[in-house]
């Protein structure tokens, strides 16, 4: 059985994680399937330029880790499958693609950071979200303490992080952890929008977002501009102009 049911809808696809009976929880396996998926992305080949990952079911998006697998795991083999989970993890902040994580159920602990990672969420009315590690007795361990200020900020992150509480959907819109509340459709209706512009310029703006965040202004003007020249040199920048005085829409192809 597939970890991940992939659907391909030209150049955005849609991910369900297919672990419904334990509410979409990172497994072992889980997380294999989803690297595999992850590099195929994110290669040279521009064709898929979005992807849309949501739960199977409407329950979970993802309930975080897959506590009864970790029940059985040496004590040692613990912090390799997490040092794992956060090669991954950084992997999405890093490829040219971009991810939409639409929470459509819970997303607790390990399934809250992994929207973390994402480029964008959109939250289903009745979903949930949370980073509710202390109350199990452990922290956030796949870059919540890290990711969720970054996002949200240093006070309301501590919020969320020291109660373990869960926040619902208008919450999230709220604090900036969800970009939209919404369905399915306004998640794949975002990824459509974003997979039809320029892919190198836009996998450009989502690293000048990332790269300049925290460091100075001078040096991340310094990364704006590094980016900036970069799209100069690329065919879509020319098919962009062409476009334009020939009043059609651009078909960009990533070079
Ligand atoms: N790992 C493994 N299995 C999980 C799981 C997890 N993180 N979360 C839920 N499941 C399993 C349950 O054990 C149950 O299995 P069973 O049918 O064999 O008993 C099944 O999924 C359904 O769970 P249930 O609690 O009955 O469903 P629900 O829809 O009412 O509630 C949750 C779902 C996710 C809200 C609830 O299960 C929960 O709070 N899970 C723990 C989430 C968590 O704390 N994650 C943070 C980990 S750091």
């Amino acid at each position: 059985m597939s970890e991940i049911i992939v659907e391909s809808r030209g150049h955005y696809e849609v991910w369900t994680f297919n672990g419904e009976a334990r509410r979409n929880a990172l497994s072992v396996a889980f997380m294999k399937e989803f690297d595999a998926n992850l590099a195929r992305v994110s290669g040279k080949d521009r064709t898929v330029r979005a992807v849309v990952m949501r739960g199977a079911g409407e329950k979970a998006f993802c309930a975080g880790a897959d506590l009864k697998e970790r029940a059985t795991m040496k004590p040692e083999d613990v912090p390799v499958f997490l040092a794992e989970v956060r090669r991954i993890f950084r992997g999405i902040e890093q490829s040219d693609t971009i991810f939409i994580a639409y929470v459509n159920g819970v997303a607790f602990g390990g399934g809250t950071e992994l929207s973390l990672c994402c480029d964008l969420r959109v939250i289903a009315p009745h979903a949930e979200m949370g980073l509710t590690e202390v109350k199990l007795g452990i922290i956030p361990g796949a870059g919540g303490t890290q990711r969720l200020p970054r996002l949200v900020g240093q006070g309301v992150a501590k919020d969320l992080i020291l109660t373990g509480r869960r926040v619902g959907a208008e919450e999230a819109l709220k604090i900036g952890l969800a970009n939209r509340v919404g369905s399915q459709a306004d998640a794949e209706a975002l990824a459509k929008e974003i997979s039809g512009n320029a892919p190198i310029a836009v996998a450009l703006a989502k690293h000048a977002i990332d790269d300049g965040a925290h460091v100075s202004i001078d040096d991340a003007l310094t990364v704006e501009q590094a980016k900036y020249a970069h799209t100069l040199t690329t065919e879509d920048r020319l098919e962009g102009l062409a476009a334009f005085i020939e009043k059609r829409a651009p078909n960009y192809q990533g070079k």
